[in-house]
Protein backbone atom coordinates (compact mmCIF):
# COMPACT_ATOMS: atom_id res chain seq x y z
CA UNK A 1 0.00 0.00 0.00
CA UNK A 2 1.36 3.37 -0.88
CA UNK A 3 0.45 4.48 2.94
CA UNK A 4 2.52 2.08 5.13
CA UNK A 5 4.99 5.27 6.35
CA UNK A 6 1.35 6.27 8.34
CA UNK A 7 -1.25 9.67 8.64
CA UNK A 8 1.96 11.65 10.70
CA UNK A 9 3.45 11.51 6.95
CA UNK A 10 0.36 12.59 5.30
CA UNK A 11 -0.45 15.38 7.83
CA UNK A 12 3.61 16.61 7.31
CA UNK A 13 3.17 16.59 3.57
CA UNK A 14 0.35 18.89 4.18
CA UNK A 15 -2.81 16.82 3.59
CA UNK A 16 -5.80 19.28 3.24
CA UNK A 17 -8.54 16.29 2.00
CA UNK A 18 -7.94 12.84 3.42
CA UNK A 19 -7.47 10.22 0.41
CA UNK A 20 -10.71 8.40 0.10
CA UNK A 21 -8.77 4.90 1.39
CA UNK A 22 -9.61 6.54 5.30
CA UNK A 23 -13.19 6.99 4.70
CA UNK A 24 -15.40 5.04 6.73
CA UNK A 25 -18.82 4.01 5.34
CA UNK A 26 -21.07 5.76 7.02
CA UNK A 27 -22.71 3.80 9.80
CA UNK A 28 -19.98 4.13 12.11
CA UNK A 29 -19.37 7.51 11.74
CA UNK A 30 -19.91 9.74 14.53
CA UNK A 31 -20.95 12.83 15.61
CA UNK A 32 -17.79 14.05 16.53
CA UNK A 33 -18.69 17.82 17.60
CA UNK A 34 -20.06 16.95 21.07
CA UNK A 35 -19.14 14.27 23.75
CA UNK A 36 -21.92 11.82 23.23
CA UNK A 37 -22.87 10.59 26.62
CA UNK A 38 -22.07 12.39 30.02
CA UNK A 39 -18.73 10.66 31.75
CA UNK A 40 -20.33 7.76 33.36
CA UNK A 41 -17.80 4.99 32.72
CA UNK A 42 -16.79 3.96 36.89
CA UNK A 43 -13.86 5.86 38.31
CA UNK A 44 -12.18 3.93 40.88
CA UNK A 45 -9.78 5.69 43.74
CA UNK A 46 -7.28 2.77 45.50
CA UNK A 47 -5.99 5.10 47.50
CA UNK A 48 -5.82 3.88 51.41
CA UNK A 49 -5.78 0.10 50.45
CA UNK A 50 -4.18 -1.10 53.66
CA UNK A 51 -7.54 -0.18 55.39
CA UNK A 52 -8.88 -3.53 56.02
CA UNK A 53 -12.07 -1.73 54.87
CA UNK A 54 -11.20 -0.07 51.31
CA UNK A 55 -9.87 -3.12 50.06
CA UNK A 56 -13.36 -4.99 49.83
CA UNK A 57 -14.97 -1.78 49.03
CA UNK A 58 -12.39 -1.45 46.19
CA UNK A 59 -13.16 -5.12 45.27
CA UNK A 60 -16.83 -4.68 45.19
CA UNK A 61 -16.41 -1.40 42.69
CA UNK A 62 -13.67 -3.36 40.22
CA UNK A 63 -16.32 -6.39 39.97
CA UNK A 64 -19.46 -4.01 39.40
CA UNK A 65 -17.37 -1.98 36.73
CA UNK A 66 -16.39 -5.20 35.10
CA UNK A 67 -19.58 -6.75 34.85
CA UNK A 68 -21.56 -3.34 33.86
CA UNK A 69 -18.68 -2.08 31.75
CA UNK A 70 -15.89 -4.15 31.30
CA UNK A 71 -14.39 -0.45 31.97
CA UNK A 72 -13.38 1.73 34.02
CA UNK A 73 -10.56 4.48 35.35
CA UNK A 74 -8.17 4.03 38.16
CA UNK A 75 -6.66 7.08 40.22
CA UNK A 76 -4.39 7.32 43.10
CA UNK A 77 -2.83 3.74 41.65
CA UNK A 78 0.38 4.15 42.78
CA UNK A 79 2.43 4.67 39.67
CA UNK A 80 4.32 7.85 40.04
CA UNK A 81 3.54 10.50 37.84
CA UNK A 82 7.16 11.37 36.68
CA UNK A 83 7.29 7.55 35.15
CA UNK A 84 3.82 8.22 33.36
CA UNK A 85 5.40 12.00 32.08
CA UNK A 86 8.49 10.35 31.04
CA UNK A 87 6.74 7.43 29.12
CA UNK A 88 4.16 10.06 27.58
CA UNK A 89 7.38 12.27 26.37
CA UNK A 90 9.47 9.81 24.24
CA UNK A 91 6.47 8.54 23.40
CA UNK A 92 5.97 12.13 21.90
CA UNK A 93 9.24 12.25 20.35
CA UNK A 94 9.46 8.83 18.81
CA UNK A 95 6.48 9.40 16.29
CA UNK A 96 7.83 13.01 15.71
CA UNK A 97 11.02 11.31 14.41
CA UNK A 98 11.64 11.38 10.47
CA UNK A 99 9.66 9.18 8.63
CA UNK A 100 12.88 7.54 7.11
CA UNK A 101 13.39 6.87 10.67
CA UNK A 102 10.38 5.44 11.94
CA UNK A 103 10.00 3.10 8.41
CA UNK A 104 13.23 1.30 9.80
CA UNK A 105 10.76 -0.39 12.40
CA UNK A 106 8.54 -1.17 9.76
CA UNK A 107 8.25 -4.78 9.50
CA UNK A 108 6.30 -5.84 6.12
CA UNK A 109 5.64 -9.50 6.70
CA UNK A 110 3.07 -10.84 8.88
CA UNK A 111 5.08 -13.77 9.67
CA UNK A 112 7.78 -12.21 10.84
CA UNK A 113 5.68 -10.18 13.14
CA UNK A 114 6.46 -12.60 16.51
CA UNK A 115 9.90 -12.83 16.15
CA UNK A 116 10.46 -8.55 16.34
CA UNK A 117 10.18 -6.88 19.79
CA UNK A 118 8.99 -3.76 18.03
CA UNK A 119 6.91 -2.49 15.29
CA UNK A 120 6.48 0.82 13.81
CA UNK A 121 2.62 0.15 12.01
CA UNK A 122 -0.11 1.56 10.87
CA UNK A 123 -2.05 -0.98 8.64
CA UNK A 124 -2.96 -3.38 10.75
CA UNK A 125 -3.81 -5.92 8.20
CA UNK A 126 -3.71 -5.13 4.81
CA UNK A 127 -5.27 -7.89 2.76
CA UNK A 128 -8.15 -7.61 5.50
CA UNK A 129 -8.58 -4.11 5.98
CA UNK A 130 -11.31 -2.22 4.19
CA UNK A 131 -10.71 0.80 5.42
CA UNK A 132 -7.78 2.53 6.80
CA UNK A 133 -7.30 4.20 10.51
CA UNK A 134 -5.97 7.60 11.42
CA UNK A 135 -3.74 6.08 13.64
CA UNK A 136 0.50 5.21 13.70
CA UNK A 137 1.56 3.20 16.23
CA UNK A 138 4.54 1.48 17.79
CA UNK A 139 4.06 -1.98 18.93
CA UNK A 140 6.75 -2.50 21.81
CA UNK A 141 6.99 -6.58 24.05
CA UNK A 142 8.45 -5.32 27.21
CA UNK A 143 7.77 -8.32 29.53
CA UNK A 144 9.81 -10.08 29.40
CA UNK A 145 11.94 -7.40 28.57
CA UNK A 146 14.08 -7.78 25.29
CA UNK A 147 18.17 -7.79 25.49
CA UNK A 148 19.65 -4.66 25.55
CA UNK A 149 20.65 -4.75 22.23
CA UNK A 150 16.90 -4.86 20.36
CA UNK A 151 16.02 -1.61 21.52
CA UNK A 152 14.95 1.43 19.53
CA UNK A 153 18.22 3.84 19.88
CA UNK A 154 16.31 6.83 19.41
CA UNK A 155 14.87 8.89 21.50
CA UNK A 156 18.05 7.92 23.45
CA UNK A 157 16.01 7.44 26.64
CA UNK A 158 13.24 5.75 25.22
CA UNK A 159 14.58 1.79 27.09
CA UNK A 160 15.18 3.53 30.57
CA UNK A 161 11.42 5.21 29.98
CA UNK A 162 9.82 2.20 28.63
CA UNK A 163 11.64 -0.26 31.39
CA UNK A 164 10.50 1.88 34.27
CA UNK A 165 6.91 2.56 33.09
CA UNK A 166 6.31 -1.06 31.88
CA UNK A 167 7.50 -2.79 35.50
CA UNK A 168 5.15 0.09 37.29
CA UNK A 169 2.36 -1.09 34.89
CA UNK A 170 2.80 -4.42 36.28
CA UNK A 171 2.55 -3.79 39.81
CA UNK A 172 -0.56 -2.19 39.25
CA UNK A 173 -2.05 -5.25 36.66
CA UNK A 174 -1.11 -7.72 39.15
CA UNK A 175 -3.15 -5.87 41.83
CA UNK A 176 -5.90 -5.48 39.57
CA UNK A 177 -6.04 -9.01 38.55
CA UNK A 178 -6.35 -9.99 42.25
CA UNK A 179 -8.95 -7.75 42.93
CA UNK A 180 -10.85 -9.39 39.51
CA UNK A 181 -10.21 -12.66 41.13
CA UNK A 182 -11.55 -12.37 44.73
CA UNK A 183 -14.91 -10.56 42.54
CA UNK A 184 -15.37 -14.06 41.57
CA UNK A 185 -15.08 -15.24 44.59
CA UNK A 186 -11.47 -17.07 43.81
CA UNK A 187 -8.34 -16.96 45.45
CA UNK A 188 -5.93 -13.29 44.99
CA UNK A 189 -3.40 -15.21 42.45
CA UNK A 190 -6.11 -17.62 40.62
CA UNK A 191 -6.81 -14.89 37.54
CA UNK A 192 -2.60 -14.65 37.28
CA UNK A 193 -1.96 -18.18 37.68
CA UNK A 194 -4.37 -19.05 34.59
CA UNK A 195 -2.09 -16.62 32.32
CA UNK A 196 0.65 -19.13 32.45
CA UNK A 197 4.22 -18.60 35.05
CA UNK A 198 4.81 -15.41 34.49
CA UNK A 199 2.04 -13.35 31.99
CA UNK A 200 3.39 -11.25 29.09
CA UNK A 201 3.63 -7.60 28.26
CA UNK A 202 3.36 -5.60 25.19
CA UNK A 203 2.68 -2.14 24.78
CA UNK A 204 1.37 0.19 21.98
CA UNK A 205 2.23 3.36 21.66
CA UNK A 206 -0.51 4.85 19.62
CA UNK A 207 -0.49 8.31 18.19
CA UNK A 208 -3.30 10.14 16.24
CA UNK A 209 -2.42 13.01 14.33
CA UNK A 210 -4.98 15.92 13.64
CA UNK A 211 -7.30 15.17 10.99
CA UNK A 212 -8.15 17.71 8.05
CA UNK A 213 -12.10 15.34 8.13
CA UNK A 214 -12.59 14.21 11.23
CA UNK A 215 -15.65 13.23 10.89
CA UNK A 216 -14.97 10.67 7.76
CA UNK A 217 -12.59 8.46 9.93
CA UNK A 218 -11.62 6.31 12.79
CA UNK A 219 -8.50 6.76 14.97
CA UNK A 220 -9.24 2.68 15.53
CA UNK A 221 -12.16 1.20 14.81
CA UNK A 222 -14.38 -0.72 16.97
CA UNK A 223 -12.57 -3.92 18.60
CA UNK A 224 -12.32 -5.82 22.02
CA UNK A 225 -9.29 -6.84 23.14
CA UNK A 226 -7.48 -9.87 22.55
CA UNK A 227 -5.40 -9.30 26.12
CA UNK A 228 -6.71 -10.65 29.73
CA UNK A 229 -6.44 -7.28 30.78
CA UNK A 230 -5.64 -3.49 29.63
CA UNK A 231 -3.92 -1.14 31.34
CA UNK A 232 -4.17 1.89 29.27
CA UNK A 233 -2.70 5.68 29.80
CA UNK A 234 -3.96 8.71 27.44
CA UNK A 235 -3.22 12.46 27.00
CA UNK A 236 -5.57 14.90 27.72
CA UNK A 237 -7.49 14.45 23.88
CA UNK A 238 -9.89 12.07 24.30
CA UNK A 239 -11.51 10.07 21.73
CA UNK A 240 -11.82 7.19 23.75
CA UNK A 241 -15.79 5.22 23.25
CA UNK A 242 -16.88 2.48 24.73
CA UNK A 243 -20.12 0.59 23.77
CA UNK A 244 -22.26 0.53 26.69
CA UNK A 245 -26.46 -0.72 26.30
CA UNK A 246 -26.29 0.48 22.86
CA UNK A 247 -24.60 3.77 22.67
CA UNK A 248 -21.24 5.02 22.93
CA UNK A 249 -19.99 6.36 25.70
CA UNK A 250 -16.38 8.72 25.63
CA UNK A 251 -13.98 8.25 28.60
CA UNK A 252 -13.30 11.56 29.76
CA UNK A 253 -9.50 11.62 30.04
CA UNK A 254 -8.14 12.32 33.54
CA UNK A 255 -4.57 13.43 34.23
CA UNK A 256 -2.61 10.84 35.26
CA UNK A 257 -5.51 8.02 35.42
CA UNK A 258 -5.17 4.72 34.11
CA UNK A 259 -8.29 3.40 31.82
CA UNK A 260 -8.54 -0.79 32.73
CA UNK A 261 -10.59 -2.28 30.25
CA UNK A 262 -11.21 -6.35 30.78
CA UNK A 263 -9.54 -8.47 27.77
CA UNK A 264 -10.93 -11.65 25.98
CA UNK A 265 -9.40 -13.90 27.74
CA UNK A 266 -10.69 -12.87 31.30
CA UNK A 267 -13.91 -12.93 30.07
CA UNK A 268 -13.60 -16.14 28.91
CA UNK A 269 -11.93 -17.16 32.33
CA UNK A 270 -14.79 -15.67 34.23
CA UNK A 271 -16.88 -17.48 32.39
CA UNK A 272 -18.73 -14.22 30.85
CA UNK A 273 -19.28 -12.81 34.10
CA UNK A 274 -16.52 -10.17 33.39
CA UNK A 275 -16.92 -8.76 30.12
CA UNK A 276 -14.39 -7.62 26.93
CA UNK A 277 -16.41 -4.61 25.44
CA UNK A 278 -16.08 -2.90 21.99
CA UNK A 279 -14.41 -0.07 22.10
CA UNK A 280 -12.94 2.46 19.43
CA UNK A 281 -10.59 5.89 19.00
CA UNK A 282 -12.87 8.97 17.40
CA UNK A 283 -11.13 12.40 16.29
CA UNK A 284 -12.67 15.65 16.80
CA UNK A 285 -12.45 18.84 15.04
CA UNK A 286 -9.60 20.75 15.99
CA UNK A 287 -8.03 17.84 18.14
CA UNK A 288 -4.34 18.29 18.49
CA UNK A 289 -1.90 15.21 17.85
CA UNK A 290 -3.60 12.48 20.84
CA UNK A 291 -1.12 9.83 22.61
CA UNK A 292 -2.77 6.66 24.10
CA UNK A 293 -0.76 3.65 25.42
CA UNK A 294 -2.38 0.78 25.55
CA UNK A 295 -0.83 -1.97 27.90
CA UNK A 296 -1.74 -5.63 26.99
CA UNK A 297 -1.40 -8.01 29.34
CA UNK A 298 -1.48 -11.35 28.22
CA UNK A 299 -1.56 -15.02 28.68
CA UNK A 300 1.54 -16.93 27.67
CA UNK A 301 1.41 -18.77 24.29
CA UNK A 302 0.97 -22.59 25.71
CA UNK A 303 -1.35 -21.42 28.47
CA UNK A 304 -4.56 -23.20 28.24
CA UNK A 305 -7.53 -20.82 28.16
CA UNK A 306 -11.34 -22.56 29.28
CA UNK A 307 -13.85 -21.22 31.66
CA UNK A 308 -12.11 -21.60 35.95
CA UNK A 309 -13.93 -25.08 36.88
CA UNK A 310 -15.53 -23.38 40.02
CA UNK A 311 -17.72 -20.86 37.94
CA UNK A 312 -18.99 -23.58 35.66
CA UNK A 313 -20.50 -25.13 38.58
CA UNK A 314 -23.83 -23.48 38.26
CA UNK A 315 -23.64 -22.30 34.70
CA UNK A 316 -22.30 -24.37 31.75
CA UNK A 317 -19.50 -22.98 30.27
CA UNK A 318 -20.00 -20.33 27.64
CA UNK A 319 -16.73 -20.79 26.07
CA UNK A 320 -14.40 -23.52 24.46
CA UNK A 321 -11.28 -24.17 26.30
CA UNK A 322 -7.92 -22.87 23.48
CA UNK A 323 -4.42 -22.18 23.54
CA UNK A 324 -3.33 -18.26 23.45
CA UNK A 325 -1.41 -19.23 20.60
CA UNK A 326 -4.98 -19.77 18.76
CA UNK A 327 -5.80 -16.47 19.68
CA UNK A 328 -2.92 -14.26 18.24
CA UNK A 329 -3.50 -16.80 15.22
CA UNK A 330 -6.92 -15.98 14.58
CA UNK A 331 -6.27 -11.82 15.79
CA UNK A 332 -3.49 -12.10 13.20
CA UNK A 333 -5.38 -13.66 10.42
CA UNK A 334 -8.38 -11.30 10.60
CA UNK A 335 -9.35 -7.59 10.92
CA UNK A 336 -11.76 -7.51 13.83
CA UNK A 337 -13.87 -4.35 12.80
CA UNK A 338 -17.37 -4.79 14.87
CA UNK A 339 -16.95 -8.51 15.78
CA UNK A 340 -14.98 -10.25 18.29
CA UNK A 341 -12.58 -12.41 17.94
CA UNK A 342 -14.04 -14.22 20.93
CA UNK A 343 -17.02 -15.91 18.18
CA UNK A 344 -14.01 -18.41 17.50
CA UNK A 345 -14.06 -19.86 20.60
CA UNK A 346 -17.84 -20.09 21.83
C1 LIG B 1 -7.14 0.85 21.31
O1 LIG B 1 -8.05 0.34 21.95
O2 LIG B 1 -6.47 0.16 20.50
C2 LIG B 1 -6.76 2.30 21.47
C3 LIG B 1 -7.74 3.08 22.27
C4 LIG B 1 -7.31 4.50 22.45
O3 LIG B 1 -6.54 5.04 21.67
O4 LIG B 1 -7.76 5.13 23.41
FE1 LIG C 1 -8.31 -1.80 22.35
Amino acid sequence: SKYLKGVQYLVEKGVKQIPDAYIQPPHPRVNITKFECSNEVPVIDLAGLRDDGRRSEVVAEIKNASERWGFFQVINHGVPVPVIERMMDVSRRFHELPTEEKMMYHVADPSEFLSRTHRFQTIFNAEKQTVLEWRDSLDQECYPPPDDDKWLKNPIDYRDAAMDYSGEVRKLAKLLLAFMSEGLNLSSENLEKCLGDEFKQTFLINHYPPCPNPELVLGVNSHSDPSALTVLLQDEIGGLQVFHEGNWFDVKPLANAFVINVGDEVEVLSNGIYKSVAHRAIRRIGDSARISIPTFCLPSMEAKIGPIAELTKTNPPLYKEHLFSEVVSHFRSEYYDGKSCLDNFK
